[in-house]
């Protein structure tokens, strides 16, 4: 087997896995070990498989793991962390406020919100990051209006969910978390418990208030309705601002597709797509195996953490035809950068339209919209898992 690299741990590693990738989706499943033993798997075939089979391999997270006792959701069950009939119950409350007709419903407002960040990007001019005036206050505004969170909290709770994340990445998950993690995570589980009594005091028409009432008909106790909403905002918030500058940094370095999605914005949705196959925001995900089995010609223990990587997977060269090309006409394009299966992304609906409106709202705007320094260093988040740029210079003039 050839020499493989893997280690999410590494700032060096997350700063371009491709390369490693490359290596890594050549072979079956592997074994290796950071203190405890770990399975990766790279091939699309593999990834598609673990996550299209729940009975094998298990998202519940083994309740001694410190990250899972002591993180966001406090080890209680989430709809990302359980398996049937537990994730049936718990998708069943929400999967009708996620269809994509509800959620095109949100188009005008969502064009609203990015039109006056786009402007604010138009009257200061110049150069501009990306990241801090567009790609993080869209998908924390329109998450937080969908849970009906006041508009004057948001700086803070964006402050401490990345604070979650960025702790989280930087922790295995078999050690304890550190002290600033467990400050974020306290602050974000207190303030959403408060979120909570006032919507039991007086119900609105949001998603917090419709929680509640699910969990005063039991479908849900009260430690599922706090994670519930925690997951919420989690799962909403990172990935979607990743989505907006991984995306613009792609097409910066692929003049000849910014310019014909320019031309064609209809395109947007292939594009989207692309961006996500191609340099998507959640780059892995866990299992946990049931009982020894055998993944494509690799035998794996019983309980053995599965890193599953959908960076790798999604440029395969065995499924996607010339994987190092980013191409937003790609079809077909099977990517696993929303996962499969049971757990297929609630939000992709969501994250779509955002992402769409938010480029194309660029695009349109800025006819001379470019990478500030095309050679500056670029510098990412703490996460492997959840991979996105911490800033992007451009320039609009
Ligand atoms: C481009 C943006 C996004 C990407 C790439 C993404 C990716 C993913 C992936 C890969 C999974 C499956 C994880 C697994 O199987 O372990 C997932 C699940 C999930 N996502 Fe997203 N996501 C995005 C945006 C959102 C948004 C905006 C929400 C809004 C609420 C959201 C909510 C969720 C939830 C609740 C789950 C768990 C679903 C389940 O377990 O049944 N995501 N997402």
């Amino acid at each position: 087997m050839a020499e493989f690299y893997f280690n999410p741990w590494d700032p060096q590693f997350r700063a371009d896995p491709y390369p490693a990738y490359r290596v890594l989706v050549e072979a079956p499943p592997r074994l290796m070990n950071f203190g405890a033993t770990i399975a990766i798997a790279a091939r699309y075939v593999d990834v598609a498989a673990v996550l299209s089979d729940h009975q094998h391999f298990t998202a519940v997270r083994p309740p001694d793991l410190p990250i899972a006792r002591r993180g966001p959701f406090a080890g209680a069950a989430t709809m990302l962390t359980s398996d049937p009939p537990v994730h049936t119950r718990l998708r069943r409350l929400v999967s009708r406020d996620f269809t994509p007709r509800r959620i095109n419903d949100l188009g005008p407002r969502i064009r609203q919100i990015a039109a006056g960040l786009v402007d604010g990007i138009a009257a200061r001019g110049g150069e501009f990051d990306l990241v801090s005036e567009l790609a993080n206050p869209l998908p924390v505004t329109v998450i937080a209006e969908l849970l009906g969170v006041p508009p004057g909290n948001y700086d803070e709770f964006k402050l401490w969910s990345d604070a979650v994340v960025a702790g989280a990445a930087r922790t295995q998950p078999w050690e304890e978390p550190p002290p600033e993690f467990l400050e974020a995570v306290a602050k974000l589980r207190g303030y959403f418990a408060e979120e909570i009594e006032k919507r039991r005091r007086a119900p609105g028409s949001d998603l917090i208030s419709a929680l509640v009432a699910a969990h005063d008909d039991e479908a849900l106790n009260s430690e599922e309705l706090l994670a519930f909403v925690v997951l919420l905002l989690l799962a909403g918030n990172e990935t979607t601002t990743n989505l907006i500058g991984n995306g613009m940094l792609a097409l910066a370095r692929n003049p000849e597709q910014l310019e014909l999605l320019r031309r064609e914005p209809e395109l947007i949705g292939g594009a989207i797509e692309e961006i996500i196959r191609y340099d998507g925001p959640v780059q892995g995900t866990a299992r946990f195996t049931t009982e020894p089995v055998n993944l494509g010609g690799a035998e794996l223990p019983v309980s053995v953490p599965i890193f599953l990587l959908i960076g790798a997977a999604n440029r395969d060269p065995a499924k996607f035809p010339a994987p190092e090309k980013f191409d937003i006409t790609r079809d077909p394009n099977e990517h696993l950068g929303f996962g499969t299966g049971i757990h297929f992304c609630l939000g992709a609906p969501l994250a779509r339209l955002e992402g769409a409106i938010a480029i194309n709202a660029m695009l349109a705007r800025f006819p001379r919209l470019r990478l500030a320094d095309p050679d500056a260093p670029l510098s990412y988040k703490g996460s492997f898992f959840l991979r996105g740029l911490s800033a992007l210079r451009m320039r609009i003039d």
